[in-house]
């Protein structure tokens, strides 16, 4: 993996992000590829949370999208997008969010999960008043096609709940959820069979409510790991929704070694001490990169594949190796971490490189759980 030179990385403070804007161009064009057509597509922003990289989407011709929080909705919409699927089940405050949310944008389609009745009927007494919006508010059963974190997979209690999603007033039928995120299987020959008969909860429903006149005109499926064996069916109600591979990181290419997207955030770190002969600290603490990988695996660093990470503190990280002796203080090393989307939230702005030079920056917009509303 060629680690990117910009030559006027020392002005650059660390720790901080870099996107390669060569990259993220490429896999942007890599996904459309693998999806056929930008109208399949419903990417997730969780991974950037960036206005700037959704501008670039919608420049691409990507209409839809799909978020994880109303700070990442109120980014999509800011940024222009008329389409937006919040995957999250709407409770508490977040009900009144979803009000404030459609008098700000009242020609967005917008949607979100559900998966309870009470949940529905909530949803319903908000919404069924009209106050300036002119659409039904989409709700989108979550379907549980093996994951098990949040949706139905019994098939009379999804009919139940898909009927009264039907009959409310205010709201809307958009279709299923169909996240698997629990299929990371290596081999391809594997994760495709678990992906699709996964799936086949979904189609079965799907098949099954159309015969009873009910509209199913999404199917919004998947992740990364998934999203190449979704983009292989015909299906016209699969919308597909990587987040991941817009940047990529070092989790999914190791997972996914068939997939060709480039690393497309780096970190800019600095030695900022070498204590011993044989050991180099970095100012990349766990404060910089996510900390959900195990220590010792969290970043990746090109130049030093077999360092060991043997200490990492919230601002220190400390690589054992005995290439240390070719550091001093203040060289500057680039990594990639190993969880992206984690990473992009720890980060108020990052950097952005195009022709081996950086050449501003763009804000992480919704890392806050509150922008406006
Ligand atoms: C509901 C949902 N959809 C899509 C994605 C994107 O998945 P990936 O990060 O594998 O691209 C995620 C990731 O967490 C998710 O939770």
């Amino acid at each position: 993996m060629t680690v990117p030179v910009l030559e006027n990385v020392a002005e650059c403070i660390s720790p901080s992000l870099v996107i390669i804007r060569e990259a993220l161009d490429s896999n942007l064009r890599n996904m459309i590829a693998i999806a056929g057509s930008v109208d399949r597509l419903r990417p997730h922003c969780k991974t950037h949370k960036m206005a700037a990289v959704t501008k670039i989407e919608l420049a691409l011709g990507i209409t839809k999208h799909k978020a994880a929080t109303f700070a990442e909705a109120e980014m999509l919409a800011d940024a222009g997008v008329k389409d937006i699927f919040l995957a999250y089940n709407l409770v508490g405050p977040n009900i009144d969010r979803a009000v404030k949310f459609r008098t700000k944008y009242p020609d967005v389609a917008f949607a979100a999960t559900a998966d309870d009745a009470a949940m529905i009927t909530a949803l319903s007494n908000a919404m069924k008043e009209p106050r300036g919006w002119t659409a039904k508010m989409g709700v989108v059963l979550d379907v549980d096609t093996g994951l098990h974190r949040t949706g139905v997979s019994d098939p009379s209690k999804a009919a139940a709940l898909y009927e009264q999603i039907i009959q409310s007033p205010g709201l809307e039928p958009w279709g299923f959820h169909a996240y698997d995120g629990h299929n990371h299987q290596t081999p391809f020959e594997e994760r495709t069979a678990a992906v699709l008969s996964g799936f086949e909860l979904a189609r079965k429903l799907r098949d099954d409510f159309v015969a009873r006149g009910w509209p199913v005109p999404k199917i919004i499926c998947g992740g990364t790991g998934s999203f190449p064996v979704f983009a292989k069916l015909t299906d016209p109600a699969v919308e597909l929704s990587p987040g991941t591979c817009v940047f990529h990181d070092t989790g999914y290419a190791t997972a996914f070694p068939e997939m060709h997207f480039d690393p497309a955030q780096w970190i800019i770190t600095r030695v900022i001490s070498r204590p011993t002969d044989d050991r180099l600290t970095c100012d990349v603490g766990n404060k910089a990169v996510a900390s959900d990988p195990p220590k010792g695996s969290r970043i990746f660093f090109p130049d030093l594949p077999d360092a060991e990470q043997v200490l990492h503190n919230e601002e220190h990280l400390v690589l054992q190796t005995p290439l240390a002796k070719n550091y001093k203080p203040g060289d500057v090393l680039l990594a990639i971490p190993k969880h992206v989307c984690p990473t992009s939230a720890l980060h108020k702005w990052a950097y952005v490189a195009e022709g081996g030079r950086v050449t501003g920056q763009w804000d992480v917009t919704s890392r806050d759980r509150q922008i406006t509303i």
